[in-house]
């Protein structure tokens, strides 16, 4: 029997996600059905109800549900609790388990992909929503060294540094007073600016040569920050679309009990971006 996925999201007309995740059961040489559900906030919880009762068996979750979700679950992994938010969704007996694949998935392409070594590195996070929220523990466990948020509110980068409880190592700071912080090692940006077509106003003086800067977005939405890197000459400048196969992966194997090659999937897609905002 074909089992059935779907990705919750508002909107998801341009994921991705389902030609991955076609790309791996190919491989895999299962069959799955794994559709789109674009649905409102105020929706959500009703059409996953459907879904369920509809006979899914899995589902990816991505804006704006993914704390939502969470509360949703009758059982949740301790990193989808920990981030406060859950991606991926198995369906276990008559209730959801959830988890988060997303600080999984940008580990092992910084790590396995791209080759870095994250340990001790001085780390600053842009943004404290659920991007940031999602791969900050990750990022933690991989061993960077002190973490360092800024966010455009300035309470929810308290916010997000309270919750990950490490007071001697996370530290929110205020955006204005970014000039004066030194310079670090990884800078990721975790914000949705480029969604808004909005610029971030960052300071060359935060990056070096060694600056390894990563945006969780990737295509068109990672090219201004990946540019701005490029000024402050860095030299290894990565965006999400890896990030995004590995997540896809990580959920894959949930569900299905294989983990898929990932190179061949992120190879074909890097391929076809409209512009390699990586370079
Ligand atoms: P996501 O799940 O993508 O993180 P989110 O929870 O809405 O979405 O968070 C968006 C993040 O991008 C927030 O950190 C937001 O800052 P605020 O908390 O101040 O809203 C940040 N962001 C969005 N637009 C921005 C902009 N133009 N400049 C700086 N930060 C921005």
């Amino acid at each position: 029997m074909t089992g059935r996925y779907a990705l919750f999201g508002h909107p998801v007309a341009h994921s991705l996600s389902p030609r991955i995740h076609a790309a791996f059961a190919k491989q895999a040489g299962i069959a799955i059905d794994y559709a789109l559900a674009d649905v409102a906030p105020e929706a959500f919880a009703a059409a996953l109800a459907a879904f369920a009762h509809a006979g899914g068996a899995g589902g990816n979750v991505t804006l704006p549900h993914k704390a939502a979700a969470l509360a949703l679950c009758r059982e949740a992994s301790a990193r989808a609790t920990r981030c406060g938010a859950v991606n991926t969704l198995v369906r276990r007996g008559d209730g959801w388990f959830g988890d988060n694949t997303d600080g999984a998935g940008l580990v092992r392409d910084l790590t396995g992909r791209h080759q870095h070594d994250l340990r001790e590195r001085r780390t600053l996070l842009l943004g404290a929503g659920g991007a940031a929220a999602g791969v900050a523990p990750a990022l933690l466990d991989a061993g960077i060294g002190e973490l360092t948020i800024v966010n455009r509110s300035p309470e929810r980068a308290d916010a997000l540094a309270d919750a990950l409880g490490m007071p001697g190592r996370v530290h929110s700071r205020y955006w204005q007073d970014l000039a004066s912080l030194g310079n670090f090692d990884l800078v990721v940006n975790a914000t949705s600016a480029a969604r808004s077509q909005a610029r971030l106003d960052l300071p060359f003086a935060i990056a070096y040569r060694n600056t390894l800067a990563v945006d969780l977005g990737y295509g068109v939405a990672a090219i201004d920050f990946l540019a701005w890197a490029r000024s402050a000459r860095c030299q290894d400048r990565i965006d999400g679309l890896g990030m995004l196969v590995e997540q896809a992966a990580e959920a894959f194997e949930l569900w299905h009990g294989v983990r898929p090659q990932t190179d061949p999937v992120h190879d074909l897609l890097r391929r076809e971006l409209p512009l390699d905002a990586t370079d």
